[in-house]
């Protein structure tokens, strides 16, 4: 597991748009799940982001979040995802969850929202769901550290 920008920055130029679409393509899946992940809504980076985290889970998928926040609340929120299709589709709806809502919010989002929102996940892949709201609540505790200590900033 890491929050540094660097591992950010070196993610987002390794990462591929089509990665891990294959495996959602041949699974029954179903529609909301099947569109996430096919046309993943907020994926790519984000600069100079006020909360960054990347975490690699134990299958070695890695998911970053980055966001943007102003007044405690997510202004924008973006993903990138090295593995499955899952993992891409759960990114997509973390941070479509995210948006709008207060950073205190962001930390009630579960893996098991992040499923039940995209319709359910096949039982082999509900970790992928909470790899990517382990992300995502770290994205959302580096952005509160930062607000309160500002200068954590410049070592990251
Ligand atoms: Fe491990 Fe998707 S297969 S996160």
């Amino acid at each position: 597991m890491s929050s540094s920008t660097t591992e950010y920055e070196k993610l987002a130029v390794s990462v591929s748009d089509e990665e891990g679409t294959e495996d959602v393509r041949e699974a029954e899946v179903i529609e909301t799940l099947r569109d996430h992940a096919s046309r993943p809504r907020n994926m790519g980076s984000l600069p100079n982001p006020d909360g960054v985290a990347v975490i690699t889970g134990d299958c070695t998928d890695t998911v970053a979040v980055a966001m943007r926040v102003e007044d405690n609340r997510v202004l924008k929120a973006s993903f990138m995802a090295q593995g499955c299709g899952f993992t891409r589709a759960c990114g997509s709806m973390a941070t479509t969850l995210a948006e709008g809502k207060t950073l205190n919010d962001v930390l009630q989002i579960t893996g098991d929202i992040i499923a039940a929102e995209l319709g359910g996940l096949p039982d082999d892949h509900l970790h992928c769901a909470l790899l990517a709201s382990n992300a995502l609540r770290a994205a959302a505790r580096d952005a509160l550290q930062n607000r309160n200590a500002p200068w954590r900033r410049l070592y990251r």
